[in-house]
């Protein structure tokens, strides 16, 4: 059940005679449409008049609506303007980029730039591995989508995409330092993709793919981490990834199981399932039976990917056929990252005792949570209106700190599971309960130990660590 929230909030600037009840009749009004007052300010005051901005979180812009004329409606009353709150936030865009050096005077200039930027021009050229240390690309990420996949809204294209990833080059500094900058390309062309990344890698220490739609992510992914000497990650794939089996983790210490002997069922073999999976399986589960929306995916399926049969081939070893439904019946754990309603509450009472139940499909879970919680003993979703939330943001900036500070040339296995370790391990043993499974997004302690666990698995810091290319990453089948 939705509540209103911060994404549809909105202020109204209103004109209403000055009376003792006049804010109380305001609020009661916003609360009457279902609104929730977050802020009432005074403006402007004189005898016959006050001007006031009221805030207020609605459900969705229909209901921002309705609160507005709600308030409109009221005697002497007049909203003189609305603003949306989540569009102000928006203008101009929510990054920049600023100089991290002075520039006062000649002298300055000189160092900064012509003549003396020259030499150290000179030094990358005779020996690019200065790159690193001289310029941006030690701490720079690119951000990069063709707009194919955004969000929950599908193919929108690159310029749509730019407040996403705007967004998420926010996140990348604010928790872990790191310098993002988006990159909206305007193809969807796999080779086009491809060859534009490779020309611009040379300003950035990583790469992070965002947004593009399966299957097409898994074939730019692989053929760029073959052609490129930096880090490059689908955070729609490695970092759901990483947080899911990182939740999964705390979750069978709540209900007291060992992953060994679990049977899971994951609904949804796109970028976020197939990145889950291949994470999940090493760490030798009991089972794993796969679902899509063609029902249960197993080894001879007529029709499938090349995507689809490298996962067959590796879940699913009894062969089982059917739909979800038949699939999830003495499951352990229940992973949904396909589409809302796609199980129900009979199912969850089918699975094992202790169950738990991930419904990450975004908006809408799989099933909603409150059904969820009567037959499951831990259940998680995407949403921040829930406990447990499985959000990437625990996962990307310390993975990206992790490899810049490490100077890494490719991400491993290694990285991968210890990331996932090491966010379940911020939530100590003493906090640790059903409703808690994953630390706050805010907690500052998780992106220094996910660099931290990084950088150890990198083999402190040589480049590339020596240690052996991701299956879970490569095993994605273009
Ligand atoms: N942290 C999170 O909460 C998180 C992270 C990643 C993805 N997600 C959510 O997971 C969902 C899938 O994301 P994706 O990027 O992998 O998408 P995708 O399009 O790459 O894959 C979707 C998969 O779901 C399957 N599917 C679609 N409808 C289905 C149905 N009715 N029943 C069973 N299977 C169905 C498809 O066959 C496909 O295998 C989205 O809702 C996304 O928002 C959540």
């Amino acid at each position: 059940m939705a509540v209103p929230g911060p994404g549809y909030s909105i202020t109204m600037r209103v004109a209403a005679p000055p009376s003792a009840s006049a804010a109380g009749d305001l609020t009661t009004a916003v609360g009457q449409a279902g609104g929730v007052i977050t802020a009432f300010d005074v403006v402007e005051s004189a005898a016959g008049l006050m001007v006031v901005d009221l805030s207020a979180n609605a459900l969705s812009e229909s209901h921002a609506e309705a609160i507005t004329a709600a308030v409109n409606a009221m005697p002497g009353v007049t909203v003189r303007k609305v603003s949306d709150r989540t569009f102000l936030v928006h203008l101009g865009g929510k990054i920049e980029v600023t100089s991290k050096v002075p520039l006062r005077n000649r002298d300055d200039l000189s160092r900064a730039y012509t003549p003396g930027v020259a030499r150290v021009c000179q030094a990358i050229a005779e020996n690019p591995e200065d790159a690193r240390r001289l310029t941006i690309k030690r701490n720079t990420v690119a951000v990069v989508t063709d707009g194919s996949a955004v969000l929950g809204l599908g193919n929108i294209g690159p310029a749509a995409a730019l407040p996403v990833m705007e967004g998420k080059a926010a996140l990348f500094k604010k928790f872990a330092g790191v310098d993002a900058w988006p990159v909206c390309l305007d193809t969807q062309d796999t080779e086009e993709i491809i060859r534009t990344v490779q020309l611009l890698a040379p300003v950035y220490g990583g790469i992070n793919l965002e947004d593009i739609a399966a299957p097409r992510c898994f074939e730019i992914e692989r053929r760029l981490r073959e052609l490129l000497d930096i880090p490059v990650f689908h955070d729609d794939q490695h970092g759901t990834a990483i947080v899911v089996v990182a939740a999964l983790r705390n979750a069978l210490r709540v209900v007291g199981k060992d992953i060994t002997d679990c049977r899971i069922v994951v609904s949804g073999v796109g970028a976020a399932g197939n990145a889950i999976i291949n994470l999940l399986l090493l760490q030798q589960p009991g089972e794993i039976v796969a679902c899509d929306i063609a029902g249960v995916v197993y080894d001879g399926r007529p029709g499938m990917d090349p995507n689809l049969a490298a996962v067959a081939a590796r879940t699913n070893r009894a062969g089982l056929q059917g739909t979800v439904h038949d699939a999830i019946v003495g499951a352990d754990v229940f992973i949904g990252v396909s589409a809302p309603n796609v199980i129900n509450g009979a199912d969850v009472a089918a699975m094992a005792k202790g169950a738990v139940v991930f419904a990450l499909a975004n908006p809408d879970p799989e099933i909603d949570p409150l059904e969820a919680q009567q037959y499951a003993a831990v259940v998680a979703t995407g949403r921040s209106d829930f406990p447990n939330q499985i959000n990437n943001v625990l996962a990307f900036p310390g993975v990206f700190r992790g490899l810049l500070d490490a100077q890494a040339r490719h991400i491993t296995d290694e990285m991968l599971v210890a990331a996932a370790h090491a966010i379940s391990d911020v939530v100590a043993p003493d906090q640790l309960n059903a409703s808690y499974i994953v630390p706050s997004v805010f907690d500052e302690k998780v992106a220094t130990a996910v660099a931290r666990a990084i950088v150890q698995a990198s083999g402190m810091g040589r480049t590339g660590g020596g240690a052996k290319e991701s299956a879970a990453l490569s095993s994605a089948v273009s």
